[in-house]
């Protein structure tokens, strides 16, 4: 079977054969990858436990996919640009044989500093090469990452750091992010108070931002390379990893308030972001595919790192943000180096532009051929900014669906092959099984139709667990619907059998293409000292996408309300994140609820929505004079 999908047709028989016989698709697609061992059986599993377990019996390393396997032909082609913060550094690039060999050599100091296959390293870093280069050298030693994005409080790192039970953090002294500096070393020791399991700490030097380092604990990046060096051999052999060996642990928030820990798998992890970056941007090679994400975030791990390298691309990351120095730095990246690919999110292009065409002037962008979208809904006037003043109307839009559990992109169109539609996701991708169900768990058949998203047959990119606590894994993805992976997510299916996610249908909120669970900032903010209870709610934001809304009951009276509100602001980014701090805080002097003590959180939506005239039904509630005072206190 030619598994090549340059027509709609092809995509269409393809995906036809990809159900009726999923296990030759996807042995198919892992034939087009280098294993040490192939695999004895394709796929066993059930939802029930859940086991899923792919290329069963097979052994890898997923950087030999990565690096080694493209050195013979590839070895000097560009597998990573770097772009800095600061306009006036200059940019980096590696060849594939220069990013092996420092692959190689950090894996040696990894080694040197005791850590070996199946520990836990936390990864707590800025935006520059040695983040990518850690990442890999964890995988090349068979070290389980757990990558916590910059942006993360002190709590919060300790809090996955003791989950995890990591051995190790490597960090950097600081890091650049648009005009701030952030003390990551200084955050980490902040965290590490809390956390026994840590061994070492090993620090990259980047901002030259004075840190404190403990003898025989802390140890810099640069001297261990050094070491590394006078002994002898740079190389560092792939360690052999069993398929469904865990690769790395990435957290994620959910409705509950702690943020758990998924699980993906070697074998299935690479074939599952390799083939979803060769087929959904239609990569050919010589591409430079610019992935604007961080690799704190699930889609920097599959579409900076892991999947472009797979497949040979070239790959650019960027240390910094979209506006800065101005809102042109987008386009002086994709002028500068003539990138072919991009891929972003709609927060990004709402706040570009916000700033009009002016920031536009000037670049020329004549190279992009193929644009992507990711981490939330894409609305239509975006939609068409993106198209017009980036795309020229010559670039397919690719709005791709997908989420942490699911390693990589599951419905999406086909650059240059799916027809599009501005704000759908379109169809699925060959070996991924939708469908909708009602709230009792019926499919719903046909098109037209409109209800919570689900999977019915597992891929190879599928959560395998969450760290620690398997029974977790279950509840949350597959105890909701019999057989199948609830995402969590609204949807809708056209006439055109297109589909269409409509957002979180759990208390999960996306702010910014960011996932945050309103649990988990209800329980930072009545951290407080003065606060009683908090509900926190999303409601629709310009820029966001969604903003944190958050209801609020003090203690005691005769607050100055300016300062509380900055004080709780800085409860959330102390317990959480500066990204977890509401948007509006409302003080309140009670919540509505039903008479059972459950807070009518449709109401607070409603509310914050601005929708205040269609409320539903009130007279369940214990108190309903709480919901006029609430109202009328709205912004
Ligand atoms: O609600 C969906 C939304 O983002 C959620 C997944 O978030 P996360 O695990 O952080 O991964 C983000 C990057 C893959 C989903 O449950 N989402 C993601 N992509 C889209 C989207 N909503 C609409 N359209 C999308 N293209």
């Amino acid at each position: 079977m030619d598994l090549r999908i340059n027509s709609f047709d092809d995509y269409k028989r393809v995906y036809e054969y990809s159900v009726a016989e999923p296990e030759n698709f996807w042995a198919g697609v892992a034939d087009t990858f280098t294993w040490k061992k192939k695999w004895d059986k394709v796929l066993e599993w059930n939802f029930v436990e859940p086991n899923v377990q792919w290329f069963k019996g097979a052994k890898l390393n997923i950087t030999e996919n990565c690096l080694d396997r493209h050195l013979e032909k590839d070895g000097d082609k560009t597998a990573l640009i770097w772009e800095p913060n600061d306009v006036e550094e200059h940019y980096r690039k590696f060849t594939y044989k220069e990013l092996h060999f420092k692959v190689c050599q950090f894996a040696n100091v990894l080694k040197n500093n005791g850590a070996k296959k199946g520990d836990r390293i936390c990864i707590y870093m800025p935006m520059v090469p040695e983040l990518a280069i850690a990442v890999l050298a964890c995988a090349r030693i068979g070290a389980i990452h757990s990558v916590v994005f910059g942006g993360f409080s002190a709590q919060s790192i300790a809090d996955r750091i003791n989950d995890a039970e990591c051995s190790l953090v490597i960090t950097a002294d600081g890091g650049f992010r648009g005009p701030k500096d952030i003390p990551l070393k200084s955050i980490i020791d902040d965290a590490i108070v809390q956390c026994k399991s840590v061994q070492k700490i090993i620090v990259l030097t980047r901002t030259r931002t004075p840190v404190s380092m403990i003898k025989g604990r802390d140890v810099w990046w640069e001297d261990e390379i050094r070491k590394v060096e006078t002994q002898g051999n740079p190389l560092c052999e792939a360690e052999p990893m069993d398929s469904e060996d865990p690769l790395f642990i990435l957290y994620t928030s959910g409705s509950t308030g702690k943020p758990k820990g998924v699980v993906h798998t070697c074998g299935g992890y690479m074939v599952y972001t390799g083939y979803t970056f060769r087929t959904v941007f239609n990569y050919e090679p010589g591409e430079v595919h610019f992935c604007t994400a961080d690799i704190g975030w699930i889609t920097g791990h599959s579409y900076i790192v892991y999947g472009p390298l797979s497949q040979g691309a070239t790959s650019l990351m960027f240390e910094g943000v979209p506006t800065y120095p101005d809102a042109g730095r987008f386009w002086d990246i994709v002028d500068k180096f003539k990138v072919n690919i991009l891929y972003t999110a709609p927060t990004a292009i709402r706040s570009l532009m916000s700033f009009g065409e002016e920031p536009l002037k000037g670049k020329d962008l004549s190279s992009l051929k193929k644009l992507g979208s990711v981490g939330e809904p894409i609305n239509e006037e975006a939609w068409h900014w993106y198209d017009e003043n980036i795309g020229k109307g010559k670039c397919p839009i690719v709005d791709t669906w997908w989420q942490t559990e699911n390693s990589g992109i599951m419905i999406s169109p086909i650059a240059g092959v799916t027809p599009t539609k501005p704000g759908y996701a379109t169809l699925p991708l060959p070996g991924i099984q939708p469908c909708l169900v009602d709230e009792q768990g019926n499919e719903l058949s046909g098109n037209d139709v409109s209800g919570n998203l689900c999977i019915k047959f597992p891929w190879p990119g599928v959560i395998r667990t969450t760290y620690g606590d398997h029974e977790r894994c279950r509840t949350t993805y597959f105890a909701t619907y019999p057989n199948m992976y609830f995402t969590g997510d609204g949807c809708l299916r056209d006439e055109d059998g297109y589909y269409r996610i409509t957002g979180r249908v759990d208390d999960v909120i996306n702010v910014s293409g960011h996932r945050i669970g309103t649990a988990e900032v209800e329980n930072a903010i009545n951290m407080h000292a003065d606060v009683i209870e908090s509900a926190v709610v999303g409601y629709p934001h310009d820029i966001k996408g969604q903003g944190i809304y958050a209801y609020v009951i003090l203690g005691t009276s005769g607050h100055d309300h300016e300062l509380t509100r900055k004080d709780i602001l800085q409860t959330v980014a102390r317990i959480i994140g500066a990204i977890a701090k509401p948007d509006k805080i409302q003080f309140v002097s009670g919540l509505p609820k039903t008479r059972s003590g459950k807070i009518m959180r449709r109401i607070l939506r409603k509310i914050a929505e601005g929708e205040t005239s269609r409320l539903g039904d009130t007279s369940t509630l214990l108190d309903p004079n709480v919901v006029e005072e609430i109202k009328n206190g709205a912004f």
